[in-house]
């Protein structure tokens, strides 16, 4: 099944339990403007709230780009630091909105994913990278820094001294440096990139979805909680999961020799 939800410059297709979100401004690599924040934050709130979906994945349309970063022909300087903080706050809402998606996102990429591209990448749950990906965090060479989360998010998942060598350089990274530092879990040859997306995503779609969820959740809030209160809420995210109907149907599906049916409560 294919239904259009976000907006011209993003595609969204809903194939099984699977949303395919798709950057689609293959002229200008991917190039992320206001338009496509607005499309990939529909698409993702959509996604997140139809129950028949279980896993999105994230992609860049055309050969060359999963996306070239913030638009940079639409930068314009403002006046003040409180004038820019001001338009700042609202037109950062798509972040929350993508960084906040409580089902599990894989980022499958290829060529170029720069900039916001690779922030974007970054609020994804797994990242799979085509043998011709390259990834950076250009900003400071255009008088910037990160500013969809590339600052916080890739610490965490690369480590203090990567990320500053990435941020602090601007130097580009190829696909099998970004799978040694643990930016992206596989590198693929191109043909076989979508495929791959395809298989993990139906994986990933068999299990449980609160499961899925509070898999999510929990390791994702695990960094900024301390050991202490995270495994507090891994506890507490374990003891509602007992109390649900997916948990019951696991056990007896197991005991009937069959495959379980998960309805997501
Ligand atoms: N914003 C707006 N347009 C962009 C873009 C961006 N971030 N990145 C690429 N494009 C456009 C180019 O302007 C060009 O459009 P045009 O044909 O109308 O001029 C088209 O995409 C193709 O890019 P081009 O630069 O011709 O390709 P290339 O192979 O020579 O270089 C890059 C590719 C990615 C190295 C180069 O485009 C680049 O450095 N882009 C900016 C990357 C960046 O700094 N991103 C972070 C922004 S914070």
């Amino acid at each position: 099944m294919s239904e259009e939800i976000a907006n011209q410059v993003v595609l969204y297709e809903k194939h099984g339990a699977t949303a395919w979100i798709t950057l689609n401004r293959p002229e200008a690599l991917n190039a992320i403007n206001v338009e496509v924040c607005d499309g990939l934050a529909r698409a993702v709130r959509h996604a997140d709230a139809d129950p028949e979906v279980r896993v999105m994945v994230l992609r860049g349309a055309g050969a060359r780009a999963f996306s070239a970063g913030a638009d940079i022909k639409e930068f314009r300087p403002l006046e003040s630091a409180s004038q820019s903080r001001q338009s700042l706050v609202p037109g950062n809402r798509w972040i929350d909105a993508v960084g906040g998606a409580s089902k599990p996102m894989i980022a499958a990429i290829h060529g170029f994913c720069l900039g916001g591209g690779l922030e974007i990448a970054l609020m994804c749950d797994l990242r799979i990278a085509a043998e011709d990906a390259q990834f950076g965090l250009p900003e400071v060479s255009l008088g910037i820094i990160p500013g969809a989360g590339g600052t916080q998010r890739l610490w965490r998942v690369v480590g203090v001294g990567h990320a500053l060598r990435m941020i602090l350089t601007g130097e580009r990274i190829d696909a099998q440096e970004a799978h040694r530092i643990g930016l992206v879990t596989q590198v693929l040859p191109s043909g076989r990139l979508v495929e791959e997306a395809e298989r993990l995503a139906n994986v990933i779609a068999s299990h449980a979805p609160l499961a899925l969820a509070m898999a999510k959740e929990a390791v994702c809030k695990g960094p900024d909680l301390g050991l202490t209160d995270g495994l507090r809420l891994e506890a507490d995210l374990s003891a509602l999961l007992l109390t649900t109907h997916d948990y019951v149907e696991a056990a007896t599906a197991f005991a009937e020799k069959r495959r379980p049916v998960f309805r997501g409560r």
